[in-house]
């Protein structure tokens, strides 16, 4: 796999990686003897046109429309996807193209490979975290009751198509919680990234979209290459999740809740300080990252009479082993480590140091 590769093969799954990567889709399909599009109401008005001017006129699937966001992302909305297959007389050796965000490609990945024992599926992701995170790596699923993700498997597409133009319609606050991931990537692994993010902030980076999100789906799919199943290595892309997951599902629950990027910056803030405490990350660095992140994402405010939800939170968290929980980590900036059991008071410290520090 090359930098700048626009088309490649890891893991069984195909890349096309790029502006008008889209292009390599009508040839695809044509191999396809019939489709299905999974789209939500957004992703409807706004992508399955730009999808529709790509394809010759002669090749269409049949539409399957669900509700858009996290709220829809469960067993229901299984429900309505698996009765429209039925009704349509899907066959196994047809395909679902899923085209939307991070809940489209989860869903339409875990109702495809489960229906009929498993249906082939491709990804084209819409939003920035879908293109440099959600669509890659075969993890597929839904949330059930309160816990996330909690249902589910790993499933990979025939391909995945990255293209920047379906981001044209994305607004500032999606376009800027995708940002969150990209910056993870340069902290855990990529000090290129962070040379090519060069200080900017989400809003700065202007004509180098796409070399940024080439990266960054290239930085995922190293990780997954390594480690498909999360057995360990794969652990470091949770780096800024223990905390920022505990902070979204708090602020779910509240008139306010925040993006996924948001809780995972603050989340990476957190743990940068954790990671200068435990993992011996120098201070200029901390540093460094910290205002980096700053320059994108303004603080989450939060008192600290919520810190012990928060914290309980934490411990509901699947990295959580016999007590104590483990965090993945930076050892510097650009390198990771994963695993490292952190105390109950130092994780409530790393909240005071994030309320205080500004
Ligand atoms: N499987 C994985 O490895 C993985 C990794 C990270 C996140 N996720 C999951 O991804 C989900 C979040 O993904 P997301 O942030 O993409 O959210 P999302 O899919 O809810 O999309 C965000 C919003 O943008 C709209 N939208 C999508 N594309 C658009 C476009 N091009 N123009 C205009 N509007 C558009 C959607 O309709 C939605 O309202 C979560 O459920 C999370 O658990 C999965
Ligand atoms: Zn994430």
């Amino acid at each position: 796999m090359q930098e700048n590769e626009q088309k490649f093969t890891s893991g069984n799954v195909n890349y096309y990686i790029g502006q008008n990567s889209l292009k390599f889709l009508s040839d695809y399909l044509k191999k396809i003897n019939r489709f299905f599009i999974l789209v939500d109401e957004n992703t409807e008005v706004n992508c399955l046109p730009v999808l529709n001017k790509i394809l010759s006129k002669d090749i269409t699937g049949d539409i399957i429309q669900i509700k858009s966001g996290e709220d829809n992302k469960n067993l229901d909305t299984c429900n309505l996807i698996w009765e429209k297959l039925t009704n349509f007389n899907a066959d196994r050796d047809n395909l679902v193209i899923n085209l939307g965000g991070g809940v489209i490609t989860d869903i339409g990945g875990f109702t495809a490979s489960t229906y009929k024992r498993g249906m082939k599926f491709i990804n084209i992701p819409t939003t920035l975290l879908g293109q440099v995170d959600a669509a890659i790596g075969g993890k597929t699923g839904v949330d059930f009751k309160e816990y996330k993700n909690h249902i589910g498997l790993f499933s990979n597409p025939e391909s995945v198509f990255i293209d920047p133009v379906f981001l044209n319609t994305l607004n500032k606050r999606q376009l800027r919680s995708g940002f969150a991931e990209i910056l993870k990537y340069a902290f855990i692994m990529d000090p290129m990234l962070t040379d090519i993010i060069n200080n900017r902030s989400f809003s700065e980076i202007g004509n180098d979209w796409g070399k940024i999100i080439h990266k960054s789906a290239i930085d995922k799919i190293t990780v997954v290459e390594k480690d498909e199943k999360e057995n360990g290595f794969r652990k470091i892309l949770n780096f800024g999740h223990t905390i920022g997951h505990a902070l979204e599902t708090w602020f779910l629950k509240t008139d306010n809740p925040i993006t996924h990027g948001e809780a995972v910056a603050a989340g990476m803030i957190c743990e940068t300080w954790l990671s200068h405490e435990f993992t011996g990350l120098k201070e200029d660095e901390m540093d460094k990252i910290i205002s980096l992140i700053d320059k994108s994402f303004e603080r989450i405010i939060f008192k600290s009479d919520t810190f012990d939800d928060l914290l309980s939170l934490t411990k509901q968290d699947k990295k959580v082993r016999g007590g104590s929980s483990r965090y993945s980590l930076l050892k510097s900036s650009g390198e990771a480590v994963f695993d490292i059991p952190v105390e109950d008071n130092w994780m409530l410290r790393s909240l005071e140091f994030y309320i205080m520090d500004k």
